[in-house]
């Protein structure tokens, strides 16, 4: 009896042992080509959250440089005597500098220190360019004052003394050298010789930025911005554009023009999360629209600028009275048809030549526009129908972009997407923050949306996991998701992860896609996945099936096919969200004969533990790792590893 149940129990194993390792036959056909994938399907949407532009991107170093904080010397340490002054200031909108004057006694000092955006960094054997706008308050006196790099044990790094000569403001410069890294320095100033002297608009900044441009970009940063090869560029928010309440959105005219002249705006983030206070989170719009359309056009994307539609942030404001009235929206409605002669004006024009005069004769070329952010209710709709009124009237080849609210279902989203369709927005952009599973569960979300209405923005999403980390689950079930978009690239023309930037030591919001330092920055698993997708974005859709139906988690598998007949290649991305291994055969059906298949399959395997996460000090625990297989005639037979995202490129001639 024993003898025969121990059979039993052995042939029940073999038999399942059998079924787990039958193959899974994953058909791509390759016959006829299916809907064109979007040169603007995978995109960035940029947010001045989590210190991502002041103290991120923008590369300024020096925190409150005009003085225009309401506390006009926060960031600042002084000593000696310093005053805030405002007569005779040389900017009208930033009207506050400060005055160094004899401290009364030969072997005291009058200076001041700045702190930086949580500490100055400095990189080792880089130069720093330190300028300041200045003037001597007695006629033909020159004065003196030394600019020094400080460490983080108070030792001067490095100094320079600086002349100032005239009585009239003027813009000073100095190079500093760094010998050594150094994550949290602080830049002190101090009076050489008896002053006064004032001093306006103190600014600190590498050489080595982005290009190598003055007022720039944080190099490293734009750098990994630029391999995400985005097709798009969503700015500036967000919850920014609408502001706590309209005082404080953003303002783009103000963002443009000399930059010592843009005035400070308070960042709504500054206190969106009590738990979470940022006193010291300010605007200074140094990266304006100019710098943000430039950057668009570097990294070779589509620009989409946002602009309030009237309505302040709808969850901080509640009641109409906190609006712009819909018969007093004029302004605002200019504001979009002047952002777009700023983007595309010739020279001749008001704003095209503003635009000229910052160094950009050519147009930028914008085709598309967002009114609104996470609006909703009929409030949002009325005033959408006005601005839509007035830009189709004087630009009908701009796009225009609604929106579907903040939530991915619900009452909201219900009331707007049949106003979006009876206002015909070209797109209307969808939000969902959502936990793993939702996004699992979502992988057929667009399978059967209306072809006919407005395509999808699907313009900020990231699955959040309930620690809120970058970790690899989370990522590994966006990578499901977006087999979905891409499935649907005829009806998804748009998608970006949300939020970009955030830096470790100033964050509001999690999970983000890049994390850095002062000096470091880190790409999480979730932003290999942007990666590999748009590197591998393909020009057409082709069907994938198991046994005739899309591979949309069944066995706990998801996948998609394109076709990329520029390079010449079919891509089959999969991803694998069960704990079995899974043994795949991958069949090219439907070829043309002149089709010759490559033999060579580069194979890209992404893969961690569910709750790994790259950081700062290991930030290479997750990276896509490279391989190759053969193809037997037109298979593909693969292993495809429990958790993991997996690409497989399939080259050939025609
Ligand atoms: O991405 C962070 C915020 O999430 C955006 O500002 C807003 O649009 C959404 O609520």
């Amino acid at each position: 009896m024993m003898k025969k149940m121990l059979l039993l129990l052995v042939a029940i194993c073999f038999v399942g042992s059998m079924s787990s390792q039958q193959d899974i036959n994953l058909v791509v056909n390759t016959k006829k080509l299916g809907a064109p994938i979007q040169p603007t399907m995978y995109g960035l949407f940029f947010e001045d959250i989590n210190f991502g532009a002041d103290g991120g991107l923008y590369a300024e170093l020096i925190k409150n440089r005009s003085f225009e904080f309401p506390q006009s010397l926060m960031g600042w340490k002084t000593f000696g005597k310093v005053e805030v002054r405002t007569d005779g200031a040389p900017f009208e909108r930033n009207p506050h500098y400060v005055r160094l004057s004899y401290s009364g006694h030969a072997h005291k000092h009058t200076g001041l220190e700045n702190e930086g955006f949580r500490g100055i960094g400095l990189k080792k054997d880089n130069t720093y360019r330190f300028s300041v706008w200045a003037r001597t308050v007695q006629q033909n006196k020159p004065e003196k004052i030394r600019i020094e790099l400080i460490d983080a044990d108070n030792n001067p790094i490095e100094y320079k003394e600086l002349e100032i000569t005239t009585s009239g403001w003027k813009q000073y410069e100095v190079i500093l050298a760094s010998p050594r890294n150094e994550a949290n320095a602080s830049l002190r100033i101090f009076l050489r010789s008896e002053g006064p002297v004032d001093l306006e608009h103190i600014s600190l900044f590498p050489t080595d930025t982005w290009k190598g441009r003055k007022n720039g970009l944080r190099k490293d940063l734009v750098e990994a911005l630029n391999e995400l090869n985005p097709g798009l560029f969503r700015f500036p928010g967000g919850c920014i554009i609408e502001g706590t309440d309209l005082e404080t959105r953003y303002d783009w005219k103000k963002s443009v023009g000399p930059v010592e002249n843009r005035p400070l705006n308070e960042n709504r983030w500054h206190y969106t999360f009590t738990n979470r206070f940022f006193p010291d989170y300010f605007q200074t719009y140094g990266m304006g629209f100019y710098e943000l359309f430039l950057l668009a056009e570097d990294m070779g994307a589509e620009p989409l600028p946002v602009v309030n539609v009237g309505l302040a942030c709808q969850y901080q404001n509640d009641g109409e009275h906190c609006h712009v009235p819909v018969g007093e929206l004029d302004d605002y409605i200019q504001d979009a048809l002047d952002l777009i002669e700023f983007a595309n004006g010739d020279i001749t024009t008001e704003w095209g030549k503003v635009r000229a005069e910052m160094g950009h004769p050519k147009p930028f070329n914008m085709k598309f526009i967002g009114i609104g952010n996470e609006q909703w209710g009929p409030e949002f709709t009325i005033r959408l129908e006005k601005f839509m009124e007035a830009i189709r009237a004087k630009y009908p080849e701009i796009k225009i972009i609604g929106s579907s609210g903040p939530q991915a279902e619900g009452k909201e989203f219900e009331y707007l997407w049949p106003e979006m369709k009876r206002l015909k927005v070209d797109l209307v952009d969808e939000h969902y923050y959502r936990p793993p599973q939702w996004f699992l569960d979502n992988a057929t979300r667009y399978d059967n949306y209306d072809r006919k209405g407005p395509k999808v923005f699907a313009g900020e999403y990231a699955s959040h996991h309930k620690n809120r980390k970058n970790n690899f689950e989370s990522a590994l079930t966006e990578a499901s998701f977006m087999t979905g978009l891409e499935r649907n690239a005829d009806v998804v023309h748009m998608a970006t992860y949300a939020p970009l930037l955030a830096h470790v030591d100033a964050w509001q919001w999690r999970p983000d896609l890049i994390w850095f330092d002062n000096l470091r920055m880190v790409r999480t698993p979730n932003y290999y996945v942007q990666k590999l997708y748009a590197t591998y974005a393909g020009t057409n859709v082709l069907p994938l099936t198991w046994n005739q139906t899309p591979l949309t988690g069944q066995e706990g598998l998801y996948g998609s096919a394109v076709i990329d007949t520029n390079k010449k290649e079919i891509i089959v991305k999969l991803t694998n969200v069960s704990q079995e291994n899974h043994k795949i055969v991958v069949s090219l059906e439907g070829m043309k004969k002149k089709m010759q298949l490559r033999p060579e399959v580069e194979t890209i395997l992404l893969k961690g533990e569910n709750d790994e996460e790259n950081t700062l000090d290991k930030p290479d625990t997750i990276v896509p790792v490279s391989s190759f297989e053969i193809l037997s005639g037109t298979k593909l037979s693969v292993d495809v590893k429990p958790y993991s995202f997996n690409l497989f490129v399939i080259g050939y001639t025609d």
